[in-house]
């Protein structure tokens, strides 16, 4: 499968930022990690990151464009509020599956929302970087995006 992963404001600084919450891992060593597991299983991979809300729409309609099998996406703190990004999301008819290292559902109550979410087939939180990869096997079970 081809797929893009997109990562979003702030996770460059996985690593370093708030180590209790979001490890001790840095983004690159994550990303190289998510790379061998897509080998492994035959998967293309994409890594993007962004701390810009219009540069990670863009290329959401680049994987459309560019003919992608499925998205992974860490929408980082646009998860709460961006509706531009769930609109990007619902635009494209490629199955997405948001990602968050954290369980969003355990911390504070703005974090408890997802806006993008709806957008996607599924939701996967809480198992820090293993969430990347399971998302990736969620997808190669899910290569359409309606319920069939
Ligand atoms: C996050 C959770 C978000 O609430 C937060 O703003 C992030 C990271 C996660 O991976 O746990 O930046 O998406």
């Amino acid at each position: 499968m081809k797929i893009m992963l997109l990562n979003g404001p702030n996770l460059n600084m996985t690593g370093t930022r708030e180590p209790n919450i979001y490890g001790r891992t840095g983004y690159e060593e994550m990303m190289r990690q998510v790379q061998r597991a897509a080998q492994s299983r035959g998967h293309e991979v994409t890594c993007f990151q962004s701390n810009h809300e219009g540069a990670l729409i863009d290329e959401i309609q680049r994987a459309w464009r560019e003919n992608y099998d499925g998205i992974i996406i860490n929408p980082g703190a646009f998860t709460h509020y961006s509706y531009a990004l769930r609109d990007a999301l619902a635009s494209v008819p490629i199955p997405a599956v948001e990602v968050h290292l954290s369980n969003i559902h355990q911390r504070e109550e703005f974090r408890h929302r997802s806006v993008t979410a709806v957008a996607c087939i599924g939701q996967i939180a809480g198992f820090g970087m293993q969430g990347y990869i399971l998302a990736m096997d969620a997808l190669a079970g899910k290569t359409v995006k309606s319920g069939d």
